[in-house]
């Protein structure tokens, strides 16, 4: 798949077939992906790849944590969206597309609880990446490094067929993945990626997001 193909295909996978994800597919990933660049080649990344018995315990320990009301804990920058920003917006059109995707009514309390339970089951994807970066490392520094390396990940996946969905839901509770994957708390936890077979009949699979036109987005100077 060439790269302008592989762009334009990638996108949020939020349903799985249960297939296993072979460990040297998983393996060859992380290799390639580990080109990605950093500042000043200091690579921040540590990846923590999780299938099995061990990621059903996370998901059933998060989902636990869950609707046991235990507030979020989670170690990244929490990103603050202003209500009238056209970030809120955009995050409301994304919502409002899975939730009729899924045919949950805005006011049916229960669907949407589960909605989010399946987030915080990384969507029953048969394996998932944790990344985390040392602790000696600052809090928002490694964070540009890390968007390049998950971007890479989520490339180099669609290479060998299978889809993913970045998550920081997946990372809210890091007490759940220092018990299970023991992760050490000297390293920080930053996002997720579930990554599998995509089941292409997965209503929410559907989503077609959009994307602000390059026109807005760009200032072109010194161009005749
Ligand atoms: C940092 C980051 C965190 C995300 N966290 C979640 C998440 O917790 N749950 C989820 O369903 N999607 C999550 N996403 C996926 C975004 O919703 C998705 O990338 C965005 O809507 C664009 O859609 P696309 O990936 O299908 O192109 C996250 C993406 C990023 C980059």
């Amino acid at each position: 798949m060439d790269v302008t193909e592989a762009v334009k295909k990638r996108k949020s996978i939020r349903g799985y077939r249960p297939d296993p994800v072979p460990k040297e597919v998983l393996q060859q990933i992380l290799d390639l992906a580990r080109r990605a660049p950093s500042a000043m080649n200091t690579q921040p990344w540590e990846f923590t790849v999780l299938t099995g018995d061990v990621l059903e315990n996370v998901r059933r320990s998060n989902v636990e944590l869950l609707n046991s009301g235990a507030p979020p804990n989670p170690e990244h920058v929490v990103m603050d969206w202003p209500r009238e920003s056209i970030y809120r917006q955009r995050q409301v059109d994304l919502a409002k597309q899975l939730f009729q995707l899924m045919d949950i009514p805005r006011e049916d309390k229960e669907k949407r609880a589960k909605w989010m339970e399946r987030g915080f089951r990384y969507f029953d994807a048969p394996a998932v990446v944790i990344i985390s970066v040392d602790r000696c490392l600052s809090e928002s520094g490694p964070l540009i490094d890390i968007g390049a390396v998950i971007q890479t990940i989520c490339l180099m996946a669609l290479h060998f067929g299978l889809g993913t969905c970045i998550e920081d839901q997946g990372v809210t509770y890091p007490e759940v993945l220092r018990k299970y994957a023991h992760i050490p708390d000297s390293k920080r936890i930053i996002m997720a990626i579930a990554i599998g077979y995509p089941d292409w009949d997965f209503p929410a699979n559907k989503v077609e997001t959009e994307r602000e036109p390059t026109k807005n987005l760009a200032t072109w100077l010194g161009f005749n």
